[in-house]
């Protein structure tokens, strides 16, 4: 709920105009805002800031984060208590539903994403019209744009039931996709979901089973990938959930909103990066290793290269990621249970963690390590191949920007999403004929 705040802000111009009173807003932590939606009927001006590095886009009681802190909850509760006592399918109850399910509900919503995990069949042809070797986010972005054409039932926005369905399948559906989108690319049979199994253990089972031979969940693997979907479910108006609130604030169909996310969470700074750290880590250790930390920390701080840690930094976080901190923990699990503590890769990037956390130039920025440092070196022990770990985050950020996007459907104050701008171009200008121009 936005409280008025007893503070008015008053905006002021050097050149005589008359000054403004703007209202402000108190949210239940964190910073006010200031309500400017009145600004340019009364003043003729916008306000300029790209990248959203001021503006609150939208009131929300999905996600808080304290970037100076290192702090995220997810409705109200610390990721970690929700890493250390829940499963992922709990989370996205809390996160749709607004609190953690008692058992009945738990029961409920685990039986309806479970019983919606299958894929119309004829999404097998549609996937089969992509090369081989088409990156995995492409195909998913085409994936679940498709589905709006499979399950016309669950297409209209404004109706309560047909944005629970979406959601339910959305859901369910995500890992089955991932899943097909990796075999198709290796050149294996599909494996369908199994309903014995847990969400994730279907996830995994789906990946690694074949057709000769069957998986068996190991616990702490599959403990590992639920957690890294716990770590990714939300993250409050980032560049993807952005998108997506903006993409649905059109009216369009859920299947097509999300899939805009999808498409926006592919870049190298978003969600790319967990693929981009560990491409990061192999170069390293192609060229030399620990050894050559020294010479790369180097380019990373030389103004005129373009070479970033990747896994490093973030727009919110300027502390410790708290999804780093408990991906480290689930990276040094993970490794030992695979006897691979070791790991080269994994020694370089605690050489390289240690070494970014003591240098001014990531000091003085606040530079820390992101939860896309380590989930790459889990995913990758886990056996999940590089290209597709962003297809990983998209399945399990997939339940942020549904309850995200209803969210902003239920909101009486939503409006549809339409940016300004200050236009720097070509002041009024005549055509003239071709052989004058
Ligand atoms: N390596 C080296 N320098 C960096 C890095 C980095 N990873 N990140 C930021 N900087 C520098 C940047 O060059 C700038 O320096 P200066 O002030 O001298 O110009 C300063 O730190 C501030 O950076 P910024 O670009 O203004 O910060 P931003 O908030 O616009 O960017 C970011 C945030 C995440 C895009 C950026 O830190 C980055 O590109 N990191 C690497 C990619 C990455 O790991 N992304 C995953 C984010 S977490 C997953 C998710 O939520 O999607």
């Amino acid at each position: 709920m936005m409280t008025p705040s007893d503070v008015k802000a008053t905006l002021s111009f050097s050149d005589g105009s008359p000054s403004m009173d703007l209202p402000l807003y108190k949210g239940s932590v964190g910073p006010d805002v200031i309500d400017i939606r009145k600004l340019y009927g009364q003043t003729g001006k916008f306000t300029y800031d790209p990248g959203f590095l001021s503006t609150a886009s939208c009131n929300s009681t999905i996600t808080y984060i304290d970037g100076d802190k290192g702090e995220l909850l997810y409705r109200g509760y610390p990721i970690e208590q929700l890493a250390q006592n829940c499963d992922f399918l709990e989370v996205c109850h809390l996160l749709i539903y607004g609190d953690l399910p008692n058992q009945e509900q738990r029961d409920k919503f685990v039986k309806n994403i479970t019983y919606h995990t299958m894929v119309n069949e004829q999404m097998q042809f549609f996937l089969r019209g992509f090369r081989r070797d088409a990156h995995p986010m492409a195909v998913m972005t085409g994936l679940v744009g498709a589905m709006s054409a499979f399950y016309h039932d669950s297409t209209d926005v404004h109706n309560a039931q047909h944005r629970e369905i979406a959601a339910h399948r959305l859901i369910a559906k995500m890992p089955t996709l991932v899943a097909m989108s990796y075999k198709y690319g290796v050149g294996q049979p599909f494996i369908y979901p199994k309903n014995s199994l847990s969400y994730t253990g279907n996830f995994m089972r789906m990946m690694f089973a074949t057709p000769c031979e069957d998986y068996e969940p190991n616990e702490v693997l599959v403990r590992a990938m639920d957690r890294i979907f716990i770590l990714h479910a939300d993250h409050e108006q980032n560049a993807s959930t952005s998108t997506v609130r903006l993409c649905g604030s059109s009216g369009t169909n859920p299947f097509a909103a999300i899939a805009a996310g999808v498409a926006c969470l592919w870049g190298p700074a978003h969600g790319g990066a967990n693929e981009a750290a560990l491409q990061m880590l192999e170069d390293i250790q192609r060229n030399g290793g620990v050894e050559k930390i020294g010479e790369f920390i180097k380019q990373v701080k030389d103004k005129n290269s373009s070479v970033k840690l990747m896994g490093f930094g973030h727009r919110v976080y300027k502390n410790y990621d708290p999804r780093a901190k408990l991906m480290r923990e689930t990276c040094h699990e993970v490794l030992n249970a695979l006897g691979l503590h070791d790991d080269p890769l994994f020694k370089l990037a605690m050489a390289l963690e240690k070494i970014a956390l003591e240098d001014d130039y990531f000091v003085s920025r606040k530079l820390y390590p992101n939860v896309d440092f380590y989930s790459g070196i889990v995913q990758r022990a886990i056996g999940i191949p590089v290209s597709l770990f962003t297809a990983i985050f998209a399945l399990a950020r997939t339940v942020g920007w549904i309850a995200q996007l209803n969210e902003m459907i239920g909101d009486p104050e939503y409006k549809i999403g339409r940016p300004r701008q200050l236009y720097v171009g070509a002041a009024p200008r005549q055509v003239r004929p071709i052989g004058e121009r």
